[in-house]
């Protein structure tokens, strides 16, 4: 839908958490007093306005609560879900928001530019644009795995990798962080005593959490599992400001230490049992589809540590069947490493009593939990998706991660766990040629240069890493370089 009015004007012209909000109108014929502000429908008085709250998760109860509220889990002790009127919402028609959402893509309007507040109103309703903290996160690219789906996944043609970690901190954390530091600095504003924000992490939500609460001036505090992440993903949160506590203990013990912290002090809990930061990853669901024009994929393979992501995918693809912008929704297919793997067992033991594990070291460092917090909801976006669940061994997630690389990407060991998958998914015929795929890539591979050193070295104890690549150490003269030049030559043609 094109926009009618000059965007010149629409430019965010002061510093960004003061400025003033905009408003373009669109010409579509459709509803014909649309902007792209979304307070403006709420401006005629016959319309409902939008609003969102917590309610329990998955549960018949009258309990709910305002999202302005500090509150993570319900009066029984159960997980929030962020529950979005949905009758205000179904004013529109499914064809109004899909002309809305792409009226925003890849625009500077202050905060729609940003692929999680181009769906502000499936987001976060009722916040001030003055008080987002964005980075215009999202707008991630959906990459054709042409040559690889050929060559590596059985001559598939139409299969996709999702790059959500080519964003602002190298992970799609920065969907969902965009969201909870935007509410804390809304909170604060409103004169709640929110000291910092603080988060248990395997990397990637420290490095998140860390860029958003510099980029708003908001005190960071994560607990990071001593020697379990990448130098990357610790440099991060360092640089960022933040004030980091390395501990002597796995991801499980980090998580348990902050939530009995956030418990006791006014430190703002930033895990994803906080339901806040699902509602901007959901949107990348919501993207995947709007880059495929509105065509729903049929499998959407996810890796899985804590769980919340495969649920806030979920939930994406659900809003946009129930709000009438596609009829269906994807298969999903959750993939964990062998050595994490607690849904699996789960899965496997047909959904009988989970019981967690104790994870053990992967190169897939992000996913390396035993006890997720998201597993009701992870359970429930599996069953209500007739999903599935697969697992990934250390030399098959390697070998995957550099068998993707020698086609043009450069994937992080998370992505090589969901590739296994579908590898699995193929060998097996549950997934068919030409099924249109998506694998979520959920991190930048340079976050993790050291295991693809290690893997290219033959460094790995006990591994055969079966692309490795080392560098040919050479004289620096010419006929040296041309004898070892020579044999490549020849073995290439
Ligand atoms: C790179 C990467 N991949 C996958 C995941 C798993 O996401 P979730 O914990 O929501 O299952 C994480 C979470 O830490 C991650 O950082």
């Amino acid at each position: 839908m094109a926009s009618s009015s000059p965007a010149t004007t629409f430019l965010r012209s002061s510093p960004p958490y003061n400025h003033r909000s905009t408003t373009i109108k669109c010409t579509s014929s459709q509803v014909p007093t649309t902007t792209l502000d979304n307070n403006s429908h709420a401006k005629q008085p016959s319309l409902k306005p939008f609003t969102a709250k917590y309610v329990p998760f998955n549960a018949v109860t009258d309990e709910s609560h305002s999202l302005d509220e500090i509150v993570y889990r319900s009066s029984t002790g159960g997980l929030l879900d962020v529950q979005h009127d949905m009758e205000a919402l179904k004013q529109f028609d499914g064809k109004y928001w899909r002309n809305l959402f792409d009226s925003r893509v890849g625009r500077t309007v202050w905060p729609y530019g940003s692929g999680v507040w181009s769906k502000k109103e499936w987001v976060l309703p009722e916040i001030h644009d003055d008080d987002i903290v964005s980075t215009f996160e999202g707008n991630s690219n959906l990459f054709w795995a042409e040559r690889y789906g050929k060559q590596n996944m059985k001559g598939m043609n139409d299969l996709w990798v999702k790059h959500c970690g080519i964003s602002h901190t190298g992970s799609f954390k920065d969907l969902g962080m965009t969201v909870l530091v935007s509410q804390v600095n809304r909170l604060r504003k409103m004169g709640k005593h929110l000291v910092g924000v603080g988060c248990a992490s395997t990397g990637d939500t420290s490095a998140a959490l860390s860029a958003y609460c510099a980029a708003a001036g908001i005190p960071s505090i994560v607990f990071l599992p001593a020697n379990k992440i990448s130098m990357a993903q610790l440099v991060q949160p360092i640089a960022n400001g933040a004030f980091v506590l390395s501990l002597d203990t796995d991801f499980d013990g980090c998580m348990k230490l902050i939530r009995e912290i956030t418990s006791e002090t006014p430190i703002y809990l930033a895990n994803s049992l906080n339901s806040l930061r699902l509602e901007g990853q959901k949107t990348a669901a919501i993207e995947i589809l709007q880059q495929f024009d509105w065509e729903v994929p049929d499998w959407v393979i996810i890796p899985g540590g804590n769980l919340g992501n495969i649920y806030a995918f979920y939930k994406g693809f659900k809003m946009c069947q129930e709000l009438g912008l596609v009829d269906k929704i994807p298969r999903l297919v959750c993939a964990q490493a062998a050595n994490a793997n607690p849904l699996y067992l789960h899965y496997k033991s047909g959904w009988q009593n989970f019981t967690p594990i104790t994870a053990t070291t992967t190169f897939a460092s992000a996913i390396q939990i035993g006890d997720p917090v998201s597993i009701d909801r992870a359970v429930y976006a599996l069953k209500n998706s007739n999903g599935i669940v697969e697992e990934a061994t250390e030399e098959e997630l390697m070998n995957e991660m550099a068998a993707a690389d020698l086609t043009g990407m450069f994937v992080c060991p998370h992505t090589g766990v969901a590739l296994v998958a579908l590898k699995k998914l193929r060998e097996s015929g549950v997934i068919g040629k030409h099924d249109k795929t998506v694998v979520v890539s959920t991190a930048h591979g340079l976050k993790f240069t050291q295991a693809k050193i290690d893997y290219h070295s033959n460094a790995i104890e006990g591994m055969n890493c079966k692309f490795a690549n080392p560098p040919v150490e050479v004289k620096a003269e010419y006929g040296a370089v041309m004898d070892v030049l020579t044999k490549y030559l020849n073995k290439a043609s």
